[in-house]
């Protein structure tokens, strides 16, 4: 390290100690004899002071700083006297006398301060975002996605959970969303999709005997976005064999007890409210009901239940699946399967946190004469069930374990555990609501060879 403290650490005991900091001018203010800058890194803030007699070559440096340049300098550290403590900063009783000063790197003036409590439109934020992550606000939401992932993976490992990476480039899942797709050069006319969710994959690794898995995981969805919704978001993906709904509602409320401690300091009372679809939507004419007035507790999770299997398509005239076409039925509405499949309740659950939907998840077919009697129901061709679902069915052939699963939404409950109104304040680089990323201008045309590579040919344009 080239420096000896950080600009967040000095306090009044250092008085007198000798220090080297490294960090951006946050602004400079030129007194005439004195010069006085605040210098900035992520640790916070130090008032530093250049004085002709005492600071010598580096007084003469200061008066060419502007905020934002890189800067090193050694200094003594000083108390400040009596009236110009700062109790509002981590260092306010201290300054830093500087006799050395190094330009690291200069900086075109920022487009906006960087400061916290200032307006700037989204589109320049995102714009720029790597200065928009100098500021406090932004920092501190990625200081707490980074911690949440702590708490996450101690947790799940201490539970003999395997974290297991799966495919990016693989094949259409089954959330329901529209496909990103991406053309496969060595297989002209063919796609890989990205994954809407790890579904398929973590149902295989089942098979495989893994039992229990987990992964933070990127799922891509086409979808129109809003405040809750981005194109490319992270989920908490979990799997296990051997289990029931039990299981996975105790394992998510002791996980969610300990991140809310952990983060807030908030005792969560658990077991959560479970409440069915049914009495939700006759209660709240909502199945994301807000129980915050009901509980009091800021944080109000509860699960929803006993979902029905299949929804009507009232324009194709045909039933679909509620969740996804693995969602094992309830046992007791077995019989009711193909005669009226709007009485059949699913083991599917949602879990929902202040009228949000946070995860979802269900315990899974794992008997080919079900999955295929539901396939029938909600009228997937034989070749169309062979050529979305093929692999999988093949490989539960070989001895699918009794298993079932949930994700949750990272971005979204980072969202409420940092007050945010939208998931784009806890994203270190996300999409603005069009989709589109404003910092390095993507999605973008690309090169004429490149199309011709992929044998893609684009409506109203002549390649050259
Ligand atoms: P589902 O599709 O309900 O289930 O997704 C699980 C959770 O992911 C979050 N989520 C999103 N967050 C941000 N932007 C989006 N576009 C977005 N879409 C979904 C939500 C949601 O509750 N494979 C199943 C889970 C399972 O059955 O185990 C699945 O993905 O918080």
């Amino acid at each position: 390290m080239i420096r000896t403290y950080t600009c967040g650490q000095l306090k009044a005991e250092d008085t007198g100690k000798e220090v080297t900091l490294c960090g951006w001018v946050a602004n400079r203010r030129d007194h005439g004899k004195l010069v006085f800058i605040d210098i900035r890194d992520r640790y916070g803030l130090t008032q530093v002071v250049f004085i002709p007699k005492e600071s010598g070559e580096a007084y003469k440096t200061a008066q060419e700083l502007r905020n934002e340049f890189v800067i090193k300098l050694k200094g003594k550290v000083n108390k400040r006297p009596g009236g110009t403590i700062n109790p509002k900063l981590a260092t306010g009783e201290v300054e830093v006398l500087a006799f050395e000063l190094e330009i690291l790197n200069p900086s075109n003036t920022p487009p906006f301060e960087i400061q916290d409590d200032i307006e700037i439109t989204e589109e320049l934020r995102l714009k720029y975002r790597y200065l928009d992550l100098r500021r406090n606000k932004v920092l501190n939401n990625l200081i707490l996605r980074s911690n949440l992932y702590k708490i996450i993976r101690g947790y799940l490992a201490g539970r003999d959970f395997i974290e297991c990476e799966t495919p990016i480039l693989t094949k259409s899942t089954p959330e329901g969303a529209r496909d990103y797709l991406v053309p496969a050069r060595l297989n002209p006319g063919q796609f890989f999709a990205l994954p809407q969710s790890p579904q398929l994959f973590k149902q295989i690794l089942m098979v495989s005997g893994i039992e229990k898995y987990y992964q933070i995981a990127k799922c891509f969805r086409d979808e129109d976005l809003r405040a809750d919704r981005q194109p490319e978001f992270t989920q908490l993906d979990i799997e296990m064999s051997f289990i029931d709904e039990e299981d996975v509602f105790s394992l998510t409320e002791g996980l969610m007890k300990l991140i809310l401690k952990e983060l807030k300091n908030i005792d969560l009372p658990v077991p959560f409210a479970r409440i069915t679809y049914k009495e939700a939507m006759e209660k709240y004419q909502s199945d994301k009901p807000d129980l915050r007035p009901s509980t009091g507790t800021e944080f109000a999770f509860c699960w929803v239940v006993d979902f029905p299997l299949f929804k009507f398509n009232a324009e194709e005239k045909r039933w679909e699946s509620e969740h996804h076409p693995f969602t094992a039925p309830a046992e007791e509405d077995l019989e009711n399967l193909e005669k009226a499949p709007d009485k059949v309740r699913s083991r599917s659950y949602d879990l929902v946190l202040n009228g949000m939907e946070l995860g979802s998840g269900s315990i899974r077919i794992h008997r080919q004469e079900l999955q295929e009697k539901i396939f029938n129901i909600i009228g997937l061709e034989k070749e169309e069930i062979r050529k979305r679902f093929g692999f999988l069915l093949e490989a539960f052939q070989f001895g699918a374990p009794p298993h079932g699963g949930v994700a949750f939404g990272l971005d979204r409950l980072l969202a409420i555990l940092a007050g945010e109104n939208s998931i784009r304040e806890v994203i270190t680089f996300p999409k603005n609501s069009n989709a589109f990323c404003p910092l390095t201008s993507a999605p973008s045309d690309v090169d004429d060879k490149q199309l011709r590579e992929l044998g893609i040919s684009i409506k109203g344009k002549t390649l050259k």
